[in-house]
């Protein structure tokens, strides 16, 4: 059994993507091993320092990761302001983490481009706050994608360092959880690129939109004016809308549109016209679990407790120990 560490972001809502990406391999995985899955409402304070609701954005999402299958009973579900051991780590470890390298970090140079006006030094130790979310359950496993790979590269340059430091053999060297080929690659619906809150208005379907909402994104999704000749490869638009197909309806409706294409008899409005339907009863038992789970204030903030005290009790005991490790001692 691995202890398994993973931090969510609690900018923009549960979509399609996430739930095929990161979060399937959350609900997997919390069945086997010792799973720590928290908000990190610290990091966004780098990117968003005067958030307008950091509450509600953490109950939403908290409630959508619940409704989407994520059990507080099997894994450690909490927030992490909720656990501020995690901030003496951080100290801890920024003591010993170099400029030159938090410097060198790409997410620091991507964020240095898109916020100029504020460069702060939370952005440049974002590295090492994720190290210490990592470091203070003492994991041995991170779900991350490859954009996270070298914030984890890091988190184990610091892990070492304070073991060779200190002369300790306290910290593991945190890998990669690989997936290997279950991830399902979600597109979006505006012709490129994945889904993504990022990637533009209507682009991504939200759990917890609206029947109505769900069938004017898709409606409004990017298509040609079809193919000229039988059998032809898609171009990407096309190829994006029979993948999200793919992954929400029946395989019957999937070839009869296959056959449709290839025979170029295909008329788009009628094929998006199923895929808002399917997608719609796809989301249906999540939106509704959504709207139950919001209205439970008691049961939210029962969940959010038990999760503190989970997480509490591995972060103190790193930190009673990395304490008496550094020095910190009483008299
Ligand atoms: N940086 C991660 C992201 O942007 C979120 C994150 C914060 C994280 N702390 C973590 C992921 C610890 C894994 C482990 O998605």
């Amino acid at each position: 059994m691995e202890t398994v560490v993973s931090g969510i972001r609690p900018t923009g809502n549960l979509h399609l993507g996430n739930y095929f990406g990161a979060l399937r391999n959350f609900i997997s995985m919390q069945n086997e091993h010792n799973c720590y899955f928290f908000i990190a409402d610290y990091h966004s304070l780098t990117t968003h320092p005067t958030p307008g609701d950091l509450n509600g954005n953490v109950r939403q999402i908290l409630v959508e990761y619940l409704a989407a299958g994520l059990d507080p009973d099997k894994a450690t579900l909490y927030v992490q302001s909720d656990v501020p051991e995690v901030a003496e780590l951080y100290l801890f470890l920024n003591m010993n983490a170099y400029i030159g390298e938090l410097e060198r970090c790409t997410s620091f140079k991507d964020k240095i481009r898109q916020q100029p006006q504020n460069v702060n030094a939370g952005l440049l130790t974002y590295p090492t706050l994720m190290a210490a979310d990592i470091l203070i359950h003492r994991a041995n496993k991170v779900p991350v994608g490859k954009d996270q790979e070298q914030h984890l590269e890091m988190t184990r340059t610091f892990g070492n360092r304070f073991n060779r430091m200190y002369n300790v053999d306290f910290f593991p060297e945190p890998q990669a959880f690989n997936f290997g080929n279950e991830l399902v690659k979600i597109p979006g619906l505006n012709g490129s690129g994945k889904m993504g809150k990022s990637e533009g208005e209507g682009n991504a379907v939200y759990f917890a939109d609206e029947p109505e909402v769900i069938r004017k994104k898709v409606m409004k999704a990017v298509t040609d004016s079809g193919p000229t000749e039988p059998n032809q490869p898609k171009p990407e638009a096309i190829q994006n809308i029979f993948q999200l197909m793919k992954v929400v309806s029946t395989p019957n409706t999937l070839t009869f549109f296959e056959e449709q294409y290839n025979t170029c008899q295909i008329r788009y409005g009628d094929m998006k016209k199923q895929l808002a339907q399917d997608m719609i009863a796809f989301t249906e038992p999540f939106r509704e679990q959504i709207k139950a789970l919001l209205s439970d204030e008691v049961y939210i903030s029962r969940v959010r407790k038990a999760g503190q005290e989970k997480a509490h009790e591995s972060a103190s005991k790193t930190l009673r120990e990395v304490r008496e490790i550094i020095g910190f001692r009483k008299f």
